[in-house]
């Protein structure tokens, strides 16, 4: 059994819940529950889901975690009442978006299921993950420039990636709102679908992904990662080296044995 503490913790700003997936690995839960602040994302508030999230990680019943605020807001960004009256000295010492870099160290796929305002370090959040599957009704932006700021916990570097410098110049420079199917157009949303369903579709889409080899998945997740930040010949070295890894598993073993037999392979995480 996995350690499951962080399904009873008392956390103040989120709820976290893990989702039965019949014989694969299950499915971790996050949803932000600040709905009077629309989700702004204090200090706490980070620490609980970055907690939560490294918790799923090591949960070895886990395959696949979703991230979810509610349907007005997936989260409306930074915390401003907290950061009003900040020094450039006090936001040095306290580092708090230091935090966020052990999102980019998760090693099972997160998928971020988008329902009205990811603004912000809400739309950052979004982007920390590894996939987005947003409402129709999702309105994504980063208005740190209408506070005197900019994008603070990666927006300027993962949106620009994401969706290239002419996009991102637009989103980052103007401070609009941008709907899910502009976004998605952008290449920013993986999939756009009915406010009804939403999270659904991401739970679904985060069960599909728990149902397969989870050893394969974790080193495709990395691969693609690797790509952001390495030379094409860099990137294609450390992809290949990973798939000969991948022939030490007994789930590459059980995988193409089952297909030559014609069945469906059953897969041990190992
Ligand atoms: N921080 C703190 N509180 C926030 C907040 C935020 N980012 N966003 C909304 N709230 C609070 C509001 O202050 C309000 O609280 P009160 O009822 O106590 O006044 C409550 O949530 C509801 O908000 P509104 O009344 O403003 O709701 P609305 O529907 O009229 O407007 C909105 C919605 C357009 C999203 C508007 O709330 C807004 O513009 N929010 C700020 C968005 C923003 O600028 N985000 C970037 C923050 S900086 C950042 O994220 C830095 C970084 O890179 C990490």
């Amino acid at each position: 059994m996995g350690n499951k503490a962080h399904l009873e913790a008392a956390y103040k700003n989120i709820l976290v819940s893990e989702i039965d997936n019949g014989k694969s690995l299950n499915v971790g839960l996050i949803r932000l529950n600040r709905p009077e602040a629309l989700n702004a994302l204090n200090i706490e508030l980070m620490k609980e889901v970055v907690e939560t999230l490294e918790a799923f990680d090591r949960d070895i019943e886990i395959g696949c975690m979703v991230l979810t605020g509610n349907e007005k807001s997936f989260a409306a960004g930074a915390d401003i009442k907290e950061m009003a009256d900040a020094s450039a000295i006090e936001m040095l010492l306290k580092d708090q978006f230091a935090r966020w870099d052990r999102i980019r160290k998760i090693k099972k796929p997160v998928i971020a299921a988008v329902s009205g305002f990811a603004l912000g370090g809400g739309c950052e959040l979004a982007m920390s993950c590894d996939l987005i599957i947003a409402s129709e009704n999702a309105k994504f932006g980063q208005p740190e420039i209408n506070l005197g700021v900019i994008p603070g916990a990666g927006g300027t570097q993962r949106l620009t990636k994401t969706i290239g410098k002419a996009k991102a110049m637009e989103v980052i420079l103007s401070g609009r709102m941008f709907t899910a199917k502009e976004m998605s157009d952008a290449g920013l949303v993986t999939k756009v679908v009915d406010p009804d369903i939403y999270l659904d579709e991401a739970i679904e889409l985060a069960k599909e992904i728990s149902s397969k080899p989870p050893i394969a998945i974790q080193l495709a997740k990395e691969c693609i990662l690797k790509s952001l930040d390495s030379t094409i010949e860099s990137g294609l070295e450390f992809e290949r080296k990973n798939f000969y890894l991948l022939f030490a598993s007994e789930d590459k073993a059980e995988g193409m044995k089952a297909f030559v037999e014609k069945r469906k392979a059953e897969w041990k995480g190992k």
